[in-house]
């Protein structure tokens, strides 16, 4: 953040260098969040959109706002588990706000990075329009209708009331964030750049830049445009003449380049970033300014090697990931986003896929500024309905707008490396697949001929009809690991990537024995279903998956041999809300994460970390409190040595060294209670050790913060990890106590999580079960410094008090 406020004011420093060399003071274009002080009713509210209906009654929050993740679970919900088994139904918002005098020659714009779904929105009563696509970005003007120097009102209609429209948690509201935009009459367009870098070698970079501009009052003057590129320090590296352009029509293309000589190269270890800073000028003074990212890299796939970054083979290690943010539902927290991608980095993930949905803009400016590939997908259907009530029923009056606007806001990314224009598209099995995939890839190319298309097939076989339309540059390959190795042989000539593969299923700190059965588990808990837990729980070993999928080793083990096989995207990195796959209440999350809801690690989250990472891993599993007698199977994920030697109270159970293609190593014994040491070798020395003990009664609380210094920004968050231990502090890994939490200082909990999928305890609440010795608390920060304390208490268990400072 602070570099951020840094490169802006450098900017600023620029601009006013700038303006300095003119004669008026520059105005520009202001971007303001716009979203305090809105006030909310959950209901029918058909009068709310007069400019004088009385809200003073209507609960007043903060954007992102998603209403679901307040309600309770319920079976009755119309979403079912399958949407969390929370809430929809219709929302209004409304909002007061001024807009000076001395601005009535400017232009004002509502912009709306995502609502879910159906919104229509009014100001001062007029009607600005309708967005039934809940996870795309859009804006409206709104000066026509502005009182200047007056108060004026928006209402927005959200409405997420037919049910189902969703295979998965949506969430319900204005859920990212808003924005009020005042520009000049003439303007940059909205997602009015695009920047490219046509050629790209060490020695210097080709930087391709479109600029549109408008000029909506058809204003005369004399225009130019200049274009620079700034480094990540806010040196000007390369700079266009401030070229003359005429603005007779409402709407200019501008084409022009720029070179960068010894450019930094943008990867996922090394994410530099520059900006592409577009000035228009009228009659020499500064009307508009506007910042595009910049990352220079080159890639490519090939048939035969896979990828390329910057000239490098690299596998694509990836993870797909739902919107919602565990217990803070659907709404937008760039802290909650960054974290999970530093969780991400932690297993050894570079790639992100936004199934199935545009993402949240910040999602992409972290991953261009932390140095993830993302895979961005625009549709999860067309025209062929997956739920009753999905996109579909409006696919053929808003999928060519909705896919542009998706395009134009996302491709200045350097993240995005892929377009995906579906997931598992129904149409694929029918010959209707082929004419849309060839019209959406159609717009896709006319906007951006610079990135690959793709699509998820689940049918991912020549005959394929979306694969006939022959417009995809990469055949997406949705499952059927078995038909990997086939590729060349099935596709000859063609690129692969897995968009999606594995589909395994765990809850967090449980096991079931014995650990090299694999079960295949999608099925009803019903007759037919003879393997799973009362209690919906689902193994840890990595030993269950959908019969559709594979464990995690089995992919893995696959994808890593070949070199043609350029990456996979893993169902899913996190837990997410919706989609539990015993198909049963109460389960209403998903099993599939190598994270939990509540961000905690699986064990395989480790088996990656040492595939992925050069971190030296040890990781032994499962917990050591049994029955006396029981046969458990003890597992270890090991790298940078050659074995690992196990063993129990002092006594060693034999040297495990991994064979063939093995990504882990076991042991079998009979539990006896003590000590499990774990020691990793390489040439005979010691790397790693590990212990495991058995742990006694729980006896006290311990909290753990991510981190122990927020800022005052009303947004940010500590994630305060809540441990069960013994006397001794040993994690008590069965242990559910209820744990009561108070917050002393101006902070708010958010939310509240302990990772299990059937839990029905509300995220927004003061308490908390632990699942398996474990829960979450996050702390959210108010505007106002202040020492906080959050303690943490639990009947017959010594509390626990943690510290965090809020500072300015
Ligand atoms: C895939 C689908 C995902 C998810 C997953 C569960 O077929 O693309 O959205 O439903 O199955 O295994």
């Amino acid at each position: 953040m602070r570099q951020k406020l840094h490169s802006h004011l450098l900017l600023f420093l620029a601009l006013g260098l700038l303006a300095s060399c003119s004669t008026m003071q520059t105005s520009v274009r202001e971007r303001q969040e716009f979203t305090k002080n809105w006030a909310f009713s959950l209901g029918e509210n058909p009068q709310a959109k007069e400019t004088n209906f009385n809200d003073n009654q209507w609960r007043k929050l903060n954007l992102p706002h998603d209403w679901s993740i307040e309600g309770q679970f319920s079976e009755k919900h119309p979403a079912s588990y399958n949407g969390g088994a929370l809430p929809g139904g219709i929302g209004w918002y409304r909002k007061t706000f001024t807009v000076s005098e001395a601005d009535k020659d400017k232009l004002f714009f509502i912009y709306f990075d995502g609502v879910y779904h159906n919104s229509e929105v009014w100001v001062n009563g007029h009607y600005l329009g309708k967005r039934p696509n809940g996870y795309i970005s859009f804006r409206y003007d709104l000066t026509p209708h502005l009182k200047f120097g007056q108060e004026n009102v928006v209402a927005v209609k959200v409405d997420n009331s037919q049910q189902p429209n969703s295979r998965w948690y949506s969430g319900s509201g204005i859920y990212r964030n808003v924005w009020l935009v005042k520009t000049n009459p003439v303007h940059v367009a909205q997602y009015g750049t695009f920047v490219t870098t046509p050629e790209v070698s060490e020695q210097s970079a080709k930087v391709a830049v479109s600029t549109s501009i408008n000029n909506p009052r058809q204003q005369a003057g004399k225009f130019s445009l200049q274009t620079l590129v700034l480094d990540a320090e806010g040196n000007t590296v390369a700079k266009t003449d401030a070229e003359k352009i005429s603005l007779t029509n409402p709407a200019t293309e501008v084409k022009q380049e720029l070179t960068v000589t010894n450019p930094k190269l943008w990867s996922p270890e090394q994410p530099y970033l520059y900006r592409v800073v577009t000035l228009v000028q009228k009659d020499g003074n500064t009307i508009d300014n506007y910042e595009t990212p910049l990352g220079i890299r080159e890639f490519r796939f090939d048939a035969k090697e896979g990828f390329f970054l910057n000239g490098k083979p690299m596998k694509i290690l990836g993870v797909c990931n739902h919107h919602d943010l565990g217990a803070l539902g659907a709404a937008i927290n760039v802290r909650a986003l960054e974290r999970q991608l530093e969780i991400m980095r932690g297993m050894g993930v570079n790639a992100i896929r936004t199934s199935h949905n545009p993402p949240a803009p910040e999602l992409l400016d972290l991953c261009d500024r932390m140095g993830f590939i993302v895979m961005d997908e625009v549709f999860d259907m067309w025209k062929k309905s997956k739920t009753k009530f999905d996109y579909s029923q409006v696919w053929d009056e808003w999928h060519q707008q909705d896919l542009a606007d998706f395009i134009k806001r996302d491709r200045n990314h350097p993240s995005v490396f892929i377009w995906s224009i579906g997931n598992e598209i129904p149409e694929q099995w029918g010959p209707e697949g082929t004419p849309i995939a060839k019209e959406l890839a159609a717009i896709v190319k006319s906007l951006d001929p610079t990135r690959p298309i793709t699509a998820g097939l689940n049918e991912p076989y020549p005959h394929n009809s979306i694969f006939k339309a022959g417009v995809l540059d990469l055949v997406g390959f949705n499952y059927h690991h078995q038909d990997f190795e086939k590729f060349p042989q099935t596709f000859p000539g063609q690129k692969f990537i897995a968009t999606e593969t594995t589909s395994a299923l765990a809850t967090r700190g449980h096991y079931d024995m014995p650990s090299d059965s694999i079960r295949r588990w999608p099925y009803k808990w019903d007759e037919k279903f003879v393997d799973g837990n009362k209690d919906l729980t689902v193994s840890a070993y990595d030993n269950v998956s959908t019969p559709w999928g594979s464990t995690h080793e089995e992919t893995w083990k696959i994808m890593k041999k070949h070199p043609f096989l350029s990456g996979m995207f893993i169902w899913t990195g996190f837990d997410y809300l919706g989609e539990p796959t015993p198909y049963t209440f109460p389960a209403r999350s998903s099993y599939f994460g190598v994270v939990d809801l509540a961000g905690i690690p699986k064990d395989t989250y480790y088996m990656y970390q040492s595939e992925w990472t050069d971190k030296p891993v040890l990781h032994i599993f499962p917990h050591w409190n049994w029955e006396p007698g029981k046969i458990v199977d003890v597992w270890a994920y090991y790298n940078n040595a050659e074995e690992v030697e196990l063993f129990l109270n002092g006594k060693s159970l034999g040297t495990k060294k991994k064979q063939g293609d093995d990504l882990h190593v076991m042991w079998r014994l009979p539990f006896q209670p003590g000590t499990l040491r774990a020691v990793s070798r390489r040439n005979g020395q010691e790397v790693l050790t590990k212990e495991i003990k058995t742990a006694g009664a729980p006896a006290k609380i311990i909290l753990e913060a991510d981190r122990s210094q927020l800022k005052a920004d009303g947004k940010d968050l500590s994630f305060v990890t809540v441990r069960i231990v013994d006397k001794d502090g040993n994690l008590v890994p069965r242990a559910d106590n209820l744990v009561n939490f108070k917050l002393n200082g101006k902070a708010t909990i958010a939310g509240v999580d302990n990772g299990l999928q059937t839990s029905m305890e509300p995220f927004k609440a003061n308490y908390r079960s632990t699942f398996n010795g474990l829960a979450l608390a996050i702390i959210q920060a108010t505007e106002e410094a202040d020492t906080v304390k959050l303690t943490a208490t639990s009947e017959g268990l010594e509390p626990a008090t943690v510290v965090i400072q809020v500072k300015e």
